[in-house]
């Protein structure tokens, strides 16, 4: 890996928003250890051709020792600058079920919260930007775990901000309905005419939000909503 260049270690790197920051990391100019937990696609192949030396892949279950993403990447490059929290895991479970709200709270809530206080002990230096969710305010039916595992992370995301100070800047990005999940592509559509801003999937507002958050180095302990007005009603 190039060692010239900094890194930023993206969490569920290879597909779908995590795929976005991806590009978007090396666009800016950064190499990038894109993790994954099950496998990496032929066009991540092919990315990491276009980008020589810029892209390493590390396979991690992020439910056990998630520590050791940062850990092996420091195996990998000691030019670390940034984390990207996105891995989650985004399904149907509610209070009533301790177990489902054990494991969406182990990888949505503790695997981030573990991977950044690895990052401040052993990194030391730089950022951390959090992925959340615009639409976790307000009580729901039926992803009440995720909900509130993402609650948590948000309150983390300001708690760590303040613990790490000076040294790694922490914040959060809540998207709004970006990419639907299979389940959900009927549920865009009538979303659309909802959002006060009348539009799904801004993917470019959302990577606009991440280069700005990259870059402004006055910032700490703050959740943007990039959500069309979605999180307002
Ligand atoms: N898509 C949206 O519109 C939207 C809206 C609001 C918030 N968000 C947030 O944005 C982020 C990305 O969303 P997305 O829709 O692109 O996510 P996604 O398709 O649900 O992908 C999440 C990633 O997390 C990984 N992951 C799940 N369990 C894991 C585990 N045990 N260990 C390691 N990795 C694991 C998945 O890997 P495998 O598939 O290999 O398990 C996958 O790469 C998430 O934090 C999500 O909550 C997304």
């Amino acid at each position: 890996m190039n060692s010239q260049k900094q890194t930023i270690i993206i969490t569920g790197a290879i597909k779908r928003l995590g795929l976005h920051f991806t590009k978007k990391s090396l666009a800016m100019g950064y190499s990038v250890i894109m993790h994954y937990h099950s496998e990496i696609s032929d066009d991540c192949y092919l990315l990491k051709d276009q980008f020589p030396g810029d892209i390493a892949f590390m396979q991690l279950d992020l439910v056990n020792n998630p520590e050791d993403l940062i850990i092996g990447s420091l195996n990998i490059t000691d030019n670390i600058i940034g984390l990207v929290n996105n891995a989650s895991i985004f399904a149907q479970g509610n209070l009533s079920n301790p177990s489902d709200f054990m494991e969406k709270f182990s990888i949505n809530t503790l695997a981030p919260m573990r991977c950044s206080s690895a990052f401040y002990k052993h990194v030391k230096n730089g950022w951390i930007i959090n992925i959340t969710d615009a639409n976790i305010k307000r009580p729901n039916s039926s992803f009440q775990n995720y909900r509130i595992s993402k609650l948590f992370l948000e309150e983390i995301t300001r708690q760590q901000a303040v613990i790490f100070a000076p040294d790694v800047r922490v914040n959060a990005i809540a998207p709004g309905a970006m990419l639907p999940a299979q389940h959900e592509k009927d549920f865009f559509t009538t979303l659309r005419d909802t959002v006060p801003l009348k539009s799904v999937g801004n993917i470019d507002s959302l990577i606009n939000t991440y280069e700005f958050l990259v870059n402004n180095n006055y910032l700490t302990g703050q959740v943007i909503s990039v959500d069309g007005g979605w999180g307002l009603l």
